[in-house]
Order: C-alpha cells, then structure tokens, then sequence
C-alpha cells in the first residue's frame, strides 16, 4: 500500500495528540513538519523521527510528498493554512474551533469543495464511545425530552496566550465550548438561539472568560455552560468539565467516570455501561477516519458543515459581550 505523506502546520500542545498515530502505519507516514518556531518544528522531527521541518507553511505545501495537510495552529491562522493547502491540492485536517467566524468557515468549505479535497474538522468526541453512549441514550428517550444539559467548569484555561486573544482564540465560549455545541447539535438537532452573558476576569487579555452560555434547540432540548478560564489556576473552582449532567422529565444522567454512565430514574439508579477508550483512542480512532476519507473521497463524519454550525452558535455567544443578550439563529 502506497504511504500517504502528512505534513504537519504547528507543532504545539494537540499535535501530539495527533502525530503518534501517524508513526509505524502502513498507509501513511509523516513527511515534513512545519511550525513558525523552528524549535518546534525540530522538537516534533527528533521525537517522531520525521525527516523534514521547516517554518514556511509555503515550501511544506510545495512538496509532492505531503498528500495532506494537518493544521494545528492556533484558531486564527486555521482560515489561511486551509486556503493555502485547498489551493495546492492537499487533503486537509483542521483542529477545531474550524475558524473565528462563520464566513472565515465558509471560505474554507468553498476552496475546499472547488479544490476537491477533504476538510475535516477535529471534533474528537465524535469518535469517543462515552459522548456517543450519551447520544444514544438521550436519543432513545431514557431520561424523556426535551432535556436541559448542564456544564460547570472554573479554572484557568489553556496553556497559551493566544486562546486569551480575541482575534486567535477567542476564549472559552469558543474554544472549548465549541466541542460542547457540535455535541449538542449531533444530539438536538439546530440550535434557535442563544443567551448569552459574558464577560472578563483576567486583566492583559482581550477575550471574554467568564459568563454564562444557554443555547436553546428547536427541539426544545437546552444547554448551559457556565464556564470560566479566567481564576489564577485550577482547584479554584469546578475543574474543566467535571461538573455536568443531563437533567429530563424522566431522570438524569451523570458521568462518573470509567466505562459507565449514571442514570437515575423514578425507579432507582441505571448504570449504562460503554467500552471505554483508553489514553488518547479517540484521537487514534478520528485520524484512521481521516485516512479513510483521503483514501475513499468519502465525507468526514465531522466535517466543513459541522465546524460552520457550531462556529455559528459560538460565533452568536460572542457577538454581544459584556451584556446579557438573547440572538436568534
Ligand atoms: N481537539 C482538541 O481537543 C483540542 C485541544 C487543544 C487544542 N485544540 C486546537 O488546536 C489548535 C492548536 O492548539 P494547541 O493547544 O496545539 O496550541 P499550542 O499553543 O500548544 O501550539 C500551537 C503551535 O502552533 C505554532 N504556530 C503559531 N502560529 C503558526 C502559524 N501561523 N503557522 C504554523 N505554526 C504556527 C506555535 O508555534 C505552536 O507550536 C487550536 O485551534 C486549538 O483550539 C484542539
């Protein structure tokens, strides 16, 4: 089987997340990586025994060798990797948030659709067996509909200062919680609109990292993310998505942890068992899925039109800011 060549734009935090399932396969290897800091870029060669590094997203894309593009820079640039690897014909990975506006994520789909490559986007929880556990549960009706999804973090926020940036990363409203509205889309259906009251803690950063996000579907099913990134560490409130459950007319569902999920109904509690990913499975299982499409020409289960629709209830979310709003979708 002929390899197919990945290179690599930004080589930071997630892409190794990524690269380890890229190494010792018979159907792809990496052939080049590229990140604006040529530490990094070097750092990922000598771990991952890639041949090739450079810092010019233009002379990695130029190579005959690299098939496919996957592009883990921060959010803001994602719109400019894209069009770059669309126009030469690669197929594309794109972490997500897929971009920073709607429009940015239709001008990625376009190119990609006119190039005809694949765009897929990384929603990895697409290929997690708990997430999917609760989709099929909420969706069987086990605690009746519509339901009210509840999610409490408070903690620092990522690693970087450019999720802190308005214009690179946006925050937690979009960020992390972008991830939190493609499931609820995957689950509900399309959102109706969003309530939304956000505002900043940190001093010397430009995104809103505190609020309140209520996004309600017209399925009548709701979400509510009562986040923060912005308190001097973790342990100072609820750690990242530690504290949420799925309240229903019927019951609700928790999430203990392991292989299990909680449900406690009228008579007593349920546990739904699931197999359990181990380690990073899921992100192993997401880019077999990508290698497939590039192989087939098949669609990504979480492609262009799932990173538009949930940039879309983000894009809505951050659109007023430091007022309670409601915007219609
Ligand atoms: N799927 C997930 O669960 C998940 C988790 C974390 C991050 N992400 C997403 O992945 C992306 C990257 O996040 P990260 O945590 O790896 O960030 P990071 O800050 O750890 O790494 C970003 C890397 O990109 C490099 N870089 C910056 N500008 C660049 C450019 N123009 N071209 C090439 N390289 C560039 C930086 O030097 C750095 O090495 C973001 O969009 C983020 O939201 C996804």
């Amino acid at each position: 089987m002929s390899k197919l060549g990945i290179g690599f734009i930004g080589c930071g935090g997630i892409h190794h997340a990524h690269a380890p399932h890229l190494v010792g396969r018979d159907d792809a290897r990496i052939v080049c990586a590229m990140d604006v800091n040529e530490a990094a870029a070097k750092a990922h060669c000598e771990k991952y025994a890639t041949p090739h590094w450079t810092t010019s997203r233009t002379e990695l894309l130029a190579r005959d060798d690299v098939d496919a593009g996957v592009i883990c820079t921060p959010t803001g640039f994602h719109k400019e990797a894209v069009l770059e690897a669309a126009a030469a014909g690669k197929q594309i990975f794109c972490e997500k948030p897929m971009a920073m506006s709607v429009a940015d994520c239709e001008a990625m789909d376009a190119a990609c659709r006119a190039a005809g490559v694949v765009l897929q986007i990384g929603f990895v929880r697409h290929f997690c067996n708990e997430w999917l556990k609760l989709r099929e549960i909420i969706q069987e009706g086990m605690i009746g509909r519509p339901v009210q999804w509840r999610s409490v973090s408070g903690g620092s926020g990522a690693p970087t200062p450019w999720f802190f940036d308005k214009e690179l990363g946006g925050g937690p409203f979009i960020d992390g919680a972008v991830h939190s509205y493609d499931w609820a889309r995957f689950i509900f259906g399309e959102a109706a609109n969003v309530v939304t009251d956000i505002r900043k803690l940190k001093s010397g950063t430009t995104a809103w990292d505190t609020g309140t996000v209520i996004v309600n579907f017209a399925s009548g099913d709701q979400q509510v993310l009562m986040w923060s990134w912005g308190l001097p560490g973790f342990g100072y409130g609820v750690p990242a998505d530690d504290a949420h459950d799925v309240l229903g007319p019927l019951g609700s569902i928790m999430f203990p942890g392991g292989n299990q999920l909680k449900v406690n109904l009228e008579d007593g509690e349920h546990l739904v068992e699931f197999e359990a990913d181990t380690g990073n499975d899921w992100f192993r299982k997401q880019m077999d899925s990508f290698l497939e499409c590039c192989r087939t020409g098949e669609a990504p289960i979480a492609g262009a039109h799932e990173g538009i629709e949930a940039t879309r209830i983000a894009a809505a979310a951050l659109s007023v800011g430091d007022r309670p709003a409601i915007i219609e979708l």
